[in-house]
């Protein structure tokens, strides 16, 4: 079932506390977001920011102490039944299958769960199988499977149900490249031609630029900044101008008189006799600026590029405070 807005995922004012010894922690303080169908959602954040404690409460297997979540309009907490009769999980940090059964039958196994008719599950084995690249592994004991084909068992596990949403919690985690490529593309694909939604939590920036339709960055259980990945990498700034400059030379303080210059670096490569320089602009039109200033000082401008802030650059402007904060707080 879906609702006028199209939404297969909404949490509002979510949060989670856990009671422990000493004070409580509060895991997830607030958060709210939507995601829409057939959206691949990414979530990033440092360690215990709150991402399992919140794809736990949304795949029912935990509840809120506090707001509201809602999935394919059921909500978590009231209709438990109905949203897991929609959704699937799996996380890569959990082993998740067992060990004595092929991996075939560990598939069959959760198959039979969800209430799959033979032929259906066999198809359905074969199809995602095939996909996953796992056919000839298929009859393999579970534990003799190498991590990344375990993985792939596990992440075929999580579509078996042919669900309309499903939950990742660090799908590739301790994946070799190529491994996390096909599973990543595998995800993105289910996404597109199945219309599935994905909710993916994960550390990997890669991962959220290759998939992910936008990411809410997530830290101390509350959401900072979210958008799609470019929205994000734009949110620092316009991108940066590098040029390589012919001759090579050791300064550029003609850019300091350029307007809309924020702050350049440079360094030269003695063997190609180019120097690369790197401006900070506030503009575009800055950036034009400060090429025009390099070639009226007779330097050839033999290639400029823009260059955007990486993901990687963002993560660490809005969470770097909060590193810093913890660590003083540990010492506490
Ligand atoms: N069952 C629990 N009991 C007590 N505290 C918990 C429990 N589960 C999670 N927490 C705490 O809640 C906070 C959020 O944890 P969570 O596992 O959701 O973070 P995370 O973002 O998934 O981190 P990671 O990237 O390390 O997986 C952490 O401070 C964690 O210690
Ligand atoms: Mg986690």
């Amino acid at each position: 079932m879906t609702n006028e807005r199209n939404l297969s995922i909404e949490v509002d004012g979510l949060r989670r506390e856990f009671k422990g010894k000493g004070s409580p922690v509060v895991a997830l303080d607030g958060v709210s977001l939507n995601v829409g169908l057939g959206e691949v959602f990414g979530v990033l954040g440092p360690n215990g920011a709150g991402k399992t404690t919140m794809i736990r409460i949304l795949s029912t297997l935990l509840l809120p102490t506090g707001g509201s979540a809602k999935v394919m309009g059921f909500d978590v907490e009231h209709e438990p039944e109905k949203v897991r009769r929609v959704i699937n999980m799996a996380s890569g940090a959990e082993k998740a299958g067992y060990d004595f059964i092929s991996a075939k039958r560990n598939l069959w196994f959760f198959s039979q769960l969800y209430g799959l008719p033979s032929e259906a599950a066999e198809r359905r084995i074969g199809e995602l199988s095939e996909e996953l690249g796992l056919t000839k592994y298929l009859d393999r004991k579970f534990y003799a499977l190498s991590t990344g084909y375990r993985q792939r068992a596990t992440i075929a596990r999580a579509f078996i149900n042919d669900p309309k949403v499903v939950f990742l919690d660090e799908p590739t985690i301790g994946l070799d490249v190529m491994t996390a490529r096909s599973i990543r593309d595998f995800i993105l694909n289910e996404a597109r031609k199945n219309g599935r939604t994905i909710m993916l939590a994960t550390h990997n920036m890669a991962e959220v630029e290759a998939i992910c339709d936008r990411v809410a960055i997530i830290d101390k259980g509350k959401i900072i900044a979210s958008g799609t990945p470019d929205e994000l990498k734009r949110s620092l700034g316009v991108p940066a101008l590098v040029m390589e400059v012919s001759p090579a030379r050791a300064e550029f303080e003609m850019l300091s008189k350029v307007s809309g210059v924020k702050g350049f670096t440079s360094s030269t490569e003695e063997e190609r006799g180019v120097s690369t320089v790197q401006v900070v602009v506030e503009s575009d039109a800055a950036a034009r600026a400060a090429e025009e200033a390099v070639r009226k000082e007779g330097l050839k401008v033999d290639a400029s590029w823009r260059k955007q802030a990486t993901l990687e650059e963002v993560f660490v402007a809005l969470v770097g405070r909060g590193f810093k904060e913890r660590e003083e707080q540990d010492v506490v």
